[in-house]
């Protein structure tokens, strides 16, 4: 496996791929130790995922005591390498890349250039060839009423943020309508949608747009390289963009959960998490041989994991099962969710130096599900032969085939797939018949 399989989100990767013996904690204090001796006195603490990536023409706006302090003899150097670097990224950039990469703007963030990380950490998500658009954002709650109460009177709680990665197939549109239908009854959500795709969808915006559920809709594609992976890593892009866009935003209020597009949840499985502090845990029903997943709970306290399928994880769990504390998770500057099929859980969870006794059992000391992971059944979109001299404004056909092309679901052809079989008192006729 490539080392970049590992590379977590903002920080340079120097270990060896060897991840099966990776003490991701240790390595983290190791860096953080070792950031905070070299740091100056009075610099104040580097945020990785608040810098301006080193090509984007932010990067110029980065505070520069660290370039400009005992360094003197390096500026002109280094004056002309930035702005060649500068000039390379906007030409080679495009402009919602570079909008992309200013997101939260990362002008104002501290130095790293004291311990020479920040240009390895821009090298690296080259190296990933990650890219991120924000596509579009509502942050309006306008909904009136969720469950029979005014909104109002959910004033004081938590916010969640519902990760959802997706990507183009023929289910895509009707998952996220389900899913919509959903946290729609959820007060105090901001869905996070993540779409694994080079563009903006912007069917999906209106889509989004439409609900009045405060969101986001972020076009996060995965890496080429990985695409062609079997197991391809699915939805990894996704999350690492929707934490990336929390880190950016220094939201450090909220609970944090990852649910996947196809799954279903129990909206009691909201009320539960709202009240994680750390890390709350609960059974994943569907998962793999058992039929389940999820934390052995003895006296109110998880001891261990029931799940079929083990590789040496430390944190045997799906991504449905458990939810994070954004404060809590804000103390580790190096949240990493890992380009790893059936490891990002385990490694996401060690990255934010998880404990056993941190777990808070839900779900009624994780005797119920609350969440499904369902799988709905993927097949090809559909190809009807029909004449596109009849799609026009005369009947209804002309627009519900544009709609469901749209939406991926299926396409109307002059040449191609099995003829429209259009009937009328039991008995097909011809498509002149009915529609000139
Ligand atoms: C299981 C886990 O429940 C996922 O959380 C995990 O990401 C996935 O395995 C994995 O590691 O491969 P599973 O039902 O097998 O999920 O996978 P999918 O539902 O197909 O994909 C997980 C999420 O990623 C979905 O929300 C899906 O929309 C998204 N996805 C899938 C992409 O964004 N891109 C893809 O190419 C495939
Ligand atoms: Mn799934």
């Amino acid at each position: 496996m490539p080392s970049a399989y590992y590379a977590p989100l903002d920080q340079p990767q120097t270990s060896s791929d060897d991840d099966e013996e990776e003490d991701i904690e240790r390595h983290q204090q190791q860096q953080q130790n070792k950031r905070h001796q070299r740091r100056p006195k009075g610099a104040a603490p580097s945020i990785p995922f608040l810098k301006a990536h080193p090509h984007s023409p932010m990067a110029h706006l980065r505070g520069s005591s660290g370039v400009v302090g005992g360094r003197r003899r390096c500026l002109l150097p280094l004056l002309g390498a930035l702005l060649f670097l500068i000039a390379f990224c906007y030409f080679t950039l495009g402009v919602d890349t570079r909008l992309a990469l200013g997101l939260g703007g990362g002008g104002g963030a501290s130095d790293d250039s004291d311990d020479g990380m920040h240009s390895l950490d821009g090298i690296l998500s080259r190296a990933l060839n990650e890219t991120l658009h924000l596509c579009s954002e509502g942050l309006l709650d306008r909904r009136l009423y969720v469950q029979d109460k005014p909104m109002e009177q959910y004033g004081h709680l938590p916010i969640i943020y519902f990760v959802t990665p997706t990507y183009p197939r023929r289910e895509q549109i009707p998952e996220l309508t389900r899913l919509a239908h959903t946290l729609l009854h959820v007060p105090r959500l901001h869905w996070l949608v993540a779409n694994d795709q080079e563009g903006c969808n912007m069917f999906m915006d209106m889509m989004l747009k439409k609900f009045g559920i405060p969101y986001t809709h972020l076009a996060s594609p995965m890496p080429s390289n990985f695409r062609k992976a079997k197991p391809a890593p699915r939805g990894v892009a996704n999350r690492r963009a929707a934490l990336q866009w929390l880190r950016q935003r220094n939201l450090t209020n909220g609970i944090l959960y990852f649910g996947d597009d196809d799954n279903t949840y129990d909206l009691r499985l909201f009320s539960e998490i709202r009240q994680t502090q750390r890390v709350s845990m609960f059974p994943v029903g569907f998962i793999a041989d058992y039929g389940v997943s999820g934390p052995v709970v003895r006296k109110g306290k998880v001891v261990a994991f029931l799940d079929s399928w083990l590789a040496g994880r430390r944190w045997p769990v799906d991504m449905a099962g458990f939810a994070v504390n954004l404060e809590y998770m804000a103390q580790f500057p190096y949240v990493n969710m890992p380009y790893k099929p059936g490891f990002e859980e385990d490694r996401f969870l060690r990255s934010i130096g998880l404990r056993l006794d941190h777990i808070e059992p839900r779900g009624n000391n994780c005797t119920e599900i609350l969440v499904w992971h369902t799988q709905t059944k993927n097949k090809k979109a559909a190809v009807v032969r029909l004449e596109s001299e009849y799609l026009d404004g005369r009947s209804n056909l002309g627009a519900l085939f544009r709609s469901l092309k749209i939406m991926g679901v299926a396409s109307a052809s002059d040449t191609e797939g099995p003829k429209a079989l259009i009937s009328k008192n039991g008995k097909a006729a011809a498509h002149s018949t009915i529609l000139s």
